[in-house]
């Protein structure tokens, strides 16, 4: 670690505390002049620090902008080391994890950005990540699994995400299916799950989980027939600490990717379901059919019933809420 990352980590270490340049020399074990510019360079950077003559630096308890000191604190021990890669602005996160995963990169690498310029939706959509606004993150898994079981990584991503946004932001979002978080009827947040198959076993190489959060986007930030559809957490009235919801993510996410298929996550899906109940469209390449959903199977696949009785059991696709008229 160079001395700029070393004075990061122990700033996000002490959010809020004030060091002298001094003290965080002798910390480090470097000049003051070298903690001087190291701390020039993180504020050109962006990061939020007050430098006061008499007393030193301190990085201010507002300061979000994300790295992987800012997270790593909140992170379970069994995950603190995993390799969390961060860039100001990136085409995908989903495509970049992609790349390094068929190089070899690791379980559990993180890949994280402020900005993405072609964040990728599921069905070919756009999914628009304006920068510092919300999260945008992908996750390399390579659980031992058979590509028919890759729905479950999906449900459990979901669960994770749905339950660690509620902790930390106080509110109550459900799951609509496959993996949508909704909040006030509204979306908040999508996942994309990317595959790769090892042909010769049928078994999964690796998959990319991809999350995007409408953090505090406005509707301004996305266009009309968007905005009209998609929600966030707080708009543009407050922000949380970004860093403690991704940590509570990853750690969730650790805990259900390792008992994937576990009873009690399926049951956490169904008690969130968006859907359950509902009257829903059923939307298939050449029809849209009315029908109500009714249930989960325990692979995660919405049962749907038509109004001729027949039921159906859907493992992807696309369905929407029917407006009440
Ligand atoms: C959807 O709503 O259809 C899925 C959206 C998934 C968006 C996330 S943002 C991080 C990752 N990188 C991408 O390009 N997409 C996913």
């Amino acid at each position: 670690m160079d001395v700029k990352q070393q004075v990061l980590s122990y700033l996000e270490l002490n959010k809020g505390k004030t060091f002298s340049g001094a003290k965080l020399a002798e910390k480090i074990g470097v000049s003051r002049t070298a903690i001087w510019k190291a701390v020039k360079s993180l504020e050109e950077k962006g990061y939020k620090i007050t430098a006061s003559t008499n007393k030193g630096y301190s990085l201010c308890d507002d300061n979000d902008k994300l790295s992987p000191q800012s997270i790593k604190p909140y992170l379970d021990s069994d995950i603190k080391d995993s390799e969390i890669i961060v860039f100001d602005t990136i085409d995908s996160t989903n495509t970049y994890a992609k790349e390094i995963a068929s190089q070899g990169a690791k379980e559990f690498t993180v890949v994280i950005a402020e900005e993405q310029t072609k964040g990728k939706g599921r069905l070919g959509r756009t999914f628009y990540s304006p920068h510092s606004k919300g999260i945008y993150m992908s996750i390399i898994l390579r659980p031992e699994m058979s590509a028919k079981q890759a729905l479950l990584i999906t449900t459990s991503t979901a669960v994770a995400v749905s339950d660690a946004i509620d902790d930390i932001c106080n509110i109550s979002t459900q799951i609509k299916w496959v993996n949508d978080i909704y909040y006030n009827e509204k979306k908040l947040c999508g996942i994309l799950t990317e595959a790769s198959i090892d042909f010769e076993t049928g078994g999964l190489e690796y998959a990319i989980v991809g999350i995007g959060i409408n953090v505090s986007t406005t509707q301004n930030d996305l266009p009309d027939d968007v905005s009209q559809i998609a929600t966030s957490i707080y708009g543009d009235k407050e922000t949380i600490n970004r860093s403690a919801l991704i940590g509570k993510i990853l750690n969730n996410l650790n805990l259900y990717v390792n008992n994937l298929g576990d009873k009690s996550i399926l049951d956490k899906y169904r008690e969130r379901s968006f859907l359950i109940g509902r009257e829903i469209n059923v939307i298939k390449s050449d029809s849209t059919t009315p029908a109500i959903a009714t249930g989960i199977t325990d692979n995660a696949e919405l049962i749907v019933q038509y109004k001729n009785g027949r039921t159906e059991t859907l493992n992807s696709g696309e369905v929407s809420v029917r407006a009440i008229k």
